[in-house]
């Protein structure tokens, strides 16, 4: 499906680790190498994932990582850009701080892209609770995944080479009548989750896709982020899912 994308203009691949759970990237780079392309990922979800055994934010030329306070480790706002390419290294730390080389010459052009010390702050004080904020999130994932087992809902495919970081809890309902049946049910116990990613962007008035995008589009239209986050209770999962259990009979 890359493949069939690639044009004479392309120059790189972009491609996301979605809800955390890794992309192929091994037959990604095989695509990159052989069309000459640089490969960048979006993991903002993808803090704590792995692959192959390591990190999955060593695949590609770059990967970029988003500290937004929705995301589980954070630093209120913010991210970071890992590589390889130490020039590269170079040319993004120039480009994220206007370009600056020095207080009076500039490299290149930039924009304030800085994570500030605040936030840098923030940052280290999430740092020494990663292990139990992942711990915490797989032990809710996996109640989840037993009370739900009754329902006909489909799960991301994981990779069986990935670590999982849990970063979301994707349910993918049969119709959109369905989610919206769900979403309603949950509403009325004051619960309200997240249809994430949705709609789908070709859908959005200044998007010009120039293709049809049926896979995200269905997707898009019957995906729900049941509630996640470190301080859930065992109890408040019980509930979610008593909610979604009883609005599947009627
Ligand atoms: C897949 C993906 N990429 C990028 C972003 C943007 O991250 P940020 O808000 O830190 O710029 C988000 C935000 O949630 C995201 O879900």
């Amino acid at each position: 499906m890359i493949e069939a994308a690639i044009t004479p203009q392309t120059s790189a691949i972009l491609a996301t680790h979605v809800f955390g759970n890794p992309c192929a990237a091994q037959e990604i780079a095989a695509v990159a190498a052989k069309h000459k392309l640089r490969v960048i990922y979006d993991a903002a979800h993808a803090f704590g994932t792995s692959y192959q055994g390591r990190s999955v934010l060593h695949q590609g030329d770059i990967s970029t990582l988003s500290f937004h306070s929705t995301k589980l480790f954070h630093t209120v706002e913010g991210g970071a850009l890992i590589t390889h390419d130490a020039d590269l290294a170079n040319k993004i730390a120039h480009m994220r701080n206007f370009g600056f080389h020095g207080p009076e010459a500039f490299q290149g052009v930039g924009i304030n892209g800085k994570n500030s010390e605040f936030h840098a702050a923030m940052g280290l004080c999430n740092l020494k609770y990663i292990r139990q904020i992942l711990a915490r999130r797989q032990q809710l994932s996996e109640a989840y995944h037993d009370m739900l087992k009754p329902l006909r809902i489909g799960k991301p495919f994981l990779h069986p080479n990935a670590g999982f970081n849990y970063a979301y809890y994707p349910v993918l309902f049969e119709s959109e009548a369905v989610l919206l049946k769900m979403v309603k049910a949950l509403h009325g116990v004051y619960v309200y989750p997240r249809r994430y990613f949705y709609p789908s962007l070709e859908t959005l008035s200044y998007v010009k896709p120039g293709q049809q995008m049926t896979i995200s589009s269905d997707i898009a239209s019957r995906v729900l982020c049941l509630p996640l986050y470190h301080d859930l209770s065992m109890e408040e999962v019980k509930m979610i899912c008593r909610a979604i259990l009883r609005a599947e009979r009627y």
